[in-house]
Formats: C-alpha cells, structure tokens, sequence
C-alpha cells in the first residue's frame, strides 16, 4: 500500500494529512478539535472527514497505517489521558477507536514527539542526534530525542516539558490543574493572558487596548510589536525570558545540540528570538555556553506533526489493543 495517514491532534484544530513513502503530504484537511465534548463524536467527525478525503483522492484501500500524534498521548499504550486543553476526560484508548473505524494498524504518540520524528525525518533536525522540539501552540508541548531515539521514559509520557513549573509561587493555573507551568506563560494563550494581566496593572497607552480585552490573542500582540508598540515588545520580553531561562535548564538536563521551536509563535522573529537567546545564556551552565543552538521549524506549519505522525504510520504494523 502506498500511503499511510498522518493525523496531528491540536488544542484547537486537527489537521491529517495522506503522505507518500517519500514524506510528500498529497492531500491535507482539518476539523476542529473541541468541537465535540464526547471523544466518539469526534472521532465519527474525524472518520466522515478523513473518508472524504481519501475518497477524493482514490486513496480508501492503499493506506498501509495510521500514524497519530495528539496531547497527552502515550505511545505505549495508545491512549490519550486527559490532555489538559481538550474537554475528553480519563484514559480514551484513541488508537484503537481509530483502528475500529478505518480497518488498518495505528500508531499514536505525543504531537510534539510527533513533531520531532517529523524534525528528524524531514526537516531541520536531520543528522541530529540530540535535540529538543518545543511547539508553541494552545499548549506547549516537547519531543526530547537523545542519541537519536525518542525519550519515552518507563511509562511513555516523558518529555513534558510544557509543565514544567516556572513560577513556583502564585503561578497562573495551568490547564494540567497546577500552577505555574511553562505552558501558562509561554504558549499562545499564555501571551494573551499575558497581555491582559499587563493591561491591567499598567496605564501606559497601547494600540492592544483597542481591542477588547477578552478578545486579545498573541497574533495580535506580535501585529502591535511589530508596529513599535512599547507593551507589546515589554509582552515578548516578558515570555522570551521565561522561555530561555526554562530552555538553559532543559539543555543542563540532556545537552542537546539544538532546542528547535515549532508553531505560530515561533515565528515572531527576533521580538521573541532575541530576549529568549539572552535568557539562555545569562541562565546557562558555563560548560554549556554558546554550545546549544537555537533553531526553527523548516517544515511548513503544521507539516513536521502530520509528517511525524504520518512516519509512525508505517511502523504501526501492531493492531491497538483494545481497551482494559
Ligand atoms: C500537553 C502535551 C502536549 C502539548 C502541546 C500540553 O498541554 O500536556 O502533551 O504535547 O500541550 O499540545
Ligand atoms: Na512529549
Ligand atoms: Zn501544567
């Protein structure tokens, strides 16, 4: 069979994709995540849209496997446990559902894992042998790959990174149910919040405070940077020296040789480049200095998770077990 899926599972949109053996996407679509509250509601939506897309493209009986990268998912056992930005509840045996629905071996793991494999396979990381993929989205999620392997751990969770709490007293609340994570500050939500929260306390004039204050997302926030907003720049000082500082203690933990950032944000340029590479360095442990590069995504957004998932794909030879 010439093909296999890739399906990557975001806080707010999911987006799959049918790939060729050379890592060519011939045809991609999206749903929205959270749509659905009942996790078999969404996966029928994800069947009626995914069958219409491989109906499209003549593609219904030559997929070899599906390869699935979603928040809080566990390559070892296939399910997602309650992910922190979805309103599925409990252990969901999602590879399995999705074996039910489409007939073919499936393999899931973490989106940002996925998004590593895709770094890796197709992208920025090849060659690498240690790195670390952080995505920059509704949550911040990581992929740590030492010696070339992805890091599982015992239980297949490891690499969670976004949680790591950087704000150990009076933090914001996370959507883990702590407080303080690297997520509640640095995802794209975490911006906005960000912008409120200094929107709030301060009195200075903003081009955000034309904008309701609810209403506020970090695209905004980089469109008033960009502008020369003062507020808007202070917001991504703000987050890059959170980020760095967090990223000088991931690199103390693994020595990668690059951290690589995925996702909307990571495209801010140097308004987030810049203070985050301070912070690493100001942070870092001397023999680690100047020694971690800090690189971006080269595959198109939302690629590197659909390609990652999609390389998982091919390995998923194993049919899920059902739910215990
Ligand atoms: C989840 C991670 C996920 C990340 C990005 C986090 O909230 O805990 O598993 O990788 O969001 O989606
Ligand atoms: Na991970
Ligand atoms: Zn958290």
């Amino acid at each position: 069979k010439p093909y296999v899926v890739g399906i990557d599972i975001g806080g707010t949109n999911t987006v799959f994709g049918i790939v060729d053996a050379r890592g060519n996407v011939i045809a991609s679509s999206s749903i929205k995540t959270g749509k659905f509250a009942d996790v078999n509601d969404y996966v029928a939506d994800l069947k009626a849209a995914l069958t219409s897309l491989l109906e499209a493209h003549d593609a219904v009986d030559k997929i070899a496997g599906i390869g699935v990268g979603a928040p809080n998912g566990n390559y070892f056992s296939g399910c997602i446990e309650n992910p922190p930005n979805l309103p599925w509840k409990g252990k969901i045996p999602f590879a399995h559902l999705l074996h039910e629905a489409f007939g073919v071996p499936v393999a899931l793991t973490n989106d940002a894992n996925a998004a590593a494999i895709g770094e890796m396979t197709y992208g920025v990381a090849r060659g690498m042998k240690d790195f670390i993929m952080i995505t920059l989205g509704t949550g911040v999620g990581s992929g740590i790959v030492v010696n070339g392997q992805l890091v599982y751990g015992h239980d297949g969770f490891a690499g969670e990174l976004g949680h790591v709490i950087v704000k150990p007293s009076n933090g914001r609340m996370c959507g883990c149910g702590r407080s303080g994570c690297l997520e509640a500050y640095c995802s794209a939500t975490g911006v906005a919040r960000t912008a409120r929260e200094f929107l709030e306390i301060r009195t200075d004039a903003s081009r955000l405070r034309d904008i309701p204050v609810e209403e506020i997302t970090s695209k905004d926030v980089y469109d008033a940077a960009v502008l020369g907003d003062k507020l808007a720049k202070e917001i991504f000082q703000y987050t890059g020296e959170i980020m760095g500082r967090a990223f000088a203690n991931f690199v103390a933990f693994s020595s990668p040789e690059a951290i690589i950032l995925f996702g909307g944000l990571a495209r801010s340029g140097e308004l987030l480049m810049k203070p985050i590479k301070e912070a690493m360095d100001r942070n870092m442990l001397n023999v680690f200095k100047g020694k971690t590069k800090l690189l971006l995504s080269e595959l198109k957004e939302s690629d590197a998770a659909v390609l990652g998932a999609s390389a998982l794909g091919w390995e998923a030879r194993q049919i899920p077990a059902p739910p215990s």
